[in-house]
């Protein structure tokens, strides 16, 4: 049967509780489409500082099994316990950034879908979203503030300042605005760009090349909103968006905003992706829920396993190649939910709501596959 290599990152907080039920579905949709997995489990974030008595965030093995494999899924990674360590090896910057650019994963989809049948949820007036929504964040992830430089810490005239870069290449622009057009393509043919061009020299260089870029897809319509105002638009009308396309900090800032209006973090899964496989239609990619590891929730079983669920499919779909598998479980997750399963965060506590915590959420999604 079809073999795939995938490296399984679970990392810390709710990420293991959420990974071992994303791979029983995984191993649901393997034996119903006739594919399988080789999967090689590995230390990342906190867990691997707390398994190397803090050498690094990322060992060299972690990275290696990625490099071998069709695709990584990832949990998230970060906490508490980790965020007093240097800057270096914490696990958001020591492991989780370092990974992204590594394997030039410079297109993060983020897709924001609230279901119809979780309107409720949602924290938009319900009369604004009747059939729910379907909106598409296109973040870029290797640029921008994150890892422009200079950045850093000195004294100047007796007392500290910290900097950081905000910096865009052109052909980083424009690879983006590439993905973003041609996601557009594929659904509504409605493109946002959002920048801040009244102010930054790297949003003026952004809107130039979105406006560029739009020759090579005249089918799409382009339109162009500042970032404070997408930041309000997107509450008040949520539906009239299709495909979003913007930096890396304002798409992180964004996305959690679009996760939320979407019913919850919980819900919202993610691919970030790099150039095409040599050959292929296919990318390398890393997939992971949108949000973090929930310290708050972590240990205690409640977690919503469907962001972790869905970047699984996501990664049958963009590295794998397994688009029936993908849809399958696009499909019991919708089902499940339209059934009234709900976890914590998307529970309203009607009567006609059936409440399980992650593994009987999970259950259900697996009931709903068969
Ligand atoms: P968070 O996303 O972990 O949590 C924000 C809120 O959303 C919390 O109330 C949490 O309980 C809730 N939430 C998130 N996922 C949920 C789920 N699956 N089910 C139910 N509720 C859910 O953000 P934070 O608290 O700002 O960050 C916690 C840690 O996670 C930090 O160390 C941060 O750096 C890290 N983080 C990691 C990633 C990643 O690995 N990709 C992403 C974001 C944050
Ligand atoms: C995300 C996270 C990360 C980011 C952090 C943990 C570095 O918030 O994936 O959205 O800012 O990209
Ligand atoms: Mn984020």
């Amino acid at each position: 049967s079809r073999t795939y290599r995938i490296a399984v990152l679970a990392g810390d907080g709710i990420g293991p509780e959420v990974m071992t039920e994303t791979l029983r579905v995984l191993d649901a949709v393997e034996a119903k489409f006739g594919f399988n997995t080789e999967r090689s489990v590995q230390l990342v974030g906190g867990a691997a500082l707390d398994a190397t008595g803090n050498e690094t965030p990322l060992p060299a093995a972690t990275v290696e099994a990625c490099e071998q494999s069709d695709g990584i899924l990832f949990g998230s990674v970060g906490g508490p316990k980790w965020e007093n360590l240097p800057p270096d090896i914490q696990p958001e910057r020591g492991a989780l950034l370092p990974l992204r650019k590594h394997f030039g994963l410079f297109a993060n989809l983020r897709p924001g879908v609230c279901l119809p049948s979780l309107t409720h949820a949602s924290p938009v007036k319900n009369e604004l979203i009747p059939e729910g929504f379907d909106v598409l964040c296109v973040r870029e992830l290797t640029g921008g503030v994150y890892f422009g430089t200079p950045k850093g810490r000195e004294n100047r005239d007796g007392e500290p300042v910290a900097f950081d870069t905000m910096v865009y290449k052109k052909s980083e622009i424009q690879r983006i605005l590439r993905v973003a057009f041609t996601a557009a393509m594929g659904r509504g043919k409605k493109l946002v760009s959002v920048d801040k061009a009244n102010v930054l020299a790297s949003s003026v260089l952004w809107r130039e090349t979105a406006l560029e870029v739009a020759k090579e897809f005249p089918e799409v319509e382009l339109s162009h909103l500042y970032v404070d105002n997408a930041a309000m638009q997107l509450v008040r009308r949520p539906g009239s968006f299709d495909v979003l396309v913007t930096e890396n900090l304002f798409g992180d800032i964004l996305s959690d905003e679009m996760a939320m209006i979407s019913g919850s973090l919980g819900m919202l899964p993610s691919a970030s992706l790099g150039a095409k496989k040599e050959g292929s239609d296919l990318y390398f990619g890393m997939y992971e829920p949108s949000g973090g590891s929930a310290p708050d929730i972590a240990g205690q079983g409640i977690a919503n396993p469907i962001a972790q669920i869905l970047s699984a499919a996501m990664l049958l779909r963009y590295s794998l190649g397994e688009s029936d598998a993908a849809d399958a479980i696009d499909a019991a997750v919708a089902k499940t939910i339209d059934d009234g399963y709900r976890t914590g965060d998307i529970a309203t506590g009607a009567a006609t709501e059936k409440k399980v915590g992650t593994q009987g959420m999970a259950d259900a999604i697996l009931a709903h596959l068969k």
